[in-house]
């Protein structure tokens, strides 16, 4: 079980912050297309070759008068906690497979939103040990929107993304969505050699997710997998030197680059963007596992350090996340898929390989969970698993 919590004390952004236009920008963006991008009439009504959103209510869309106060703090209450780790009521007449020897598992005869609550802490429990989990045969996507929301709200506080399409009427709803016929990846790759962008979600927010569920609603017939990184064991693979130097370091990360580019795009900037500092290694509140946080996405600079040492040891981990395919895994969508990951200890990137102009278009509920806690090294770490 856990560790004693005992949190590194973190540093405090005043009005000024110093740290906003400084460090690495590795920002990019291959899947968000805005407003701009979004074909209405062939979403709704079909082209010659694509057929019309199965998910007409879940297309997107953007208010750019609807405005958002900061977030406030929250208690997180972490159900992983609650869970029986032997899985009875999550995983009774279920089959399991492992998608990888150190990361992710298919699960098949499990219908998530049928789930008592002693199921659901269990969920939260499984997830964080296998980092991520594909659930086949969901009916998630039926149900209605509240429905899907009213389950997810289980896990933590929703998280209103601020700049992601969202189904009318319902902000909480995160929207993956590129239409039919979209031709902007031509766009994408005259500029950039892949489409690769390994980041765990929105963490410049103070409280970054949890427990993250994403269904797919449309998809391309082949292409468009994600693949997923288990940040945890990127950290166990690091000399017990290296590890022992990560802890008590401090990294920024940024939420001005996505919002800077969202009002280029066209698209709405629903809440000021802020810069966050979290640990670099962070203790995951029910496993007691410890894993990389940071990423190349939203991670611009290790606090204390000068800009050409931050950025060298930054470029090193990206670097060691990214090409660790030893602890990396790769999910394969399918009509009623849901793909459940633990965003504390995972990172994950889509792939922009398809070119026919077949939709591709996913939900995904984000329950935001505690403020990242560092533990003191230990240097004995082995796997959950
Ligand atoms: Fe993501």
């Amino acid at each position: 079980m856990s560790s004693a919590l005992v949190q590194v004390p973190q540093l405090v952004l005043g009005d000024r912050n110093p740290f906003q236009s400084i460090g690495i920008s590795d920002y990019k963006e291959a899947f968000d297309t805005g407003p701009k991008g979004f074909r209405k009439e062939i979403e709704e009504n079909g082209s010659v070759a694509q057929p019309a959103a199965k998910y007409p209510h879940y297309l997107p869309s953007w208010d750019p008068e609807k405005k958002y106060p900061p977030l406030q703090p929250f208690v997180h209450y972490e159900h992983g906690n609650d869970a029986d780790p032997s899985f009875p009521h999550l995983l009774a007449g279920a089959k399991v497979f492992q998608l990888a020897a150190n990361i992710g598992a298919e699960i098949q005869g499990v219908q998530l939103s049928q789930l008592t609550s002693k199921g659901k802490d269990e969920l939260a429990l499984f997830v964080a040990k296998h980092k991520v989990v594909a659930f086949r045969e969901q009916d998630f996507a039926d149900l209605s929107i509240s429905e899907a929301l009213n389950f997810g709200g289980y896990f933590g506080r929703h998280h209103i993304h601020p700049t992601s399409g969202a189904p009318a009427g319902y902000p909480e709803v995160h929207l993956v969505h590129r239409s039919a016929e979209d031709t902007t990846s031509k766009d994408f790759f005259a500029e950039r050699t892949n489409s690769i962008t390994w980041h765990s979600d929105i963490t410049y927010e103070e409280q970054p997710p949890g427990t993250t569920f994403l269904y797919i609603l449309d998809g391309p017939t082949v292409g468009g997998d994600t693949l997923f990184a288990n940040q945890a064991e990127a950290y166990r693979r690091l000399s017990p030197e290296f590890r022992k130097r990560l802890h008590g370091l401090q990294a920024v990360h940024s939420g001005h680059e996505q919002a800077r580019l969202s009002e280029e795009k066209g698209g709405v900037v629903r809440r000021q963007p802020i810069t966050t500092i979290h640990p670099l290694v962070r203790t995951h509140p029910a496993t007691g596992e410890k894993a990389l946080f940071v990423n190349s996405q939203f991670t611009r600079r290790i606090v204390g350090l000068k800009q050409e040492e931050s950025e060298y040891l930054l470029r090193f981990l990206f670097d060691h996340i990214a090409k660790g395919q030893d602890f990396q895994t790769r999910v394969k969508w399918a009509p009623r898929t849901v793909v459940v990951w633990d965003n504390r200890v995972t990172s994950h990137t889509a792939l922009l390989d398809w070119e026919d102009g077949q939709r591709r278009h996913l939900a995904r509920i984000t329950p935001q969970a505690e403020r990242p806690v560092e533990t003191p090294f230990e240097g004995d770490e082995a796997s959950v698993l």
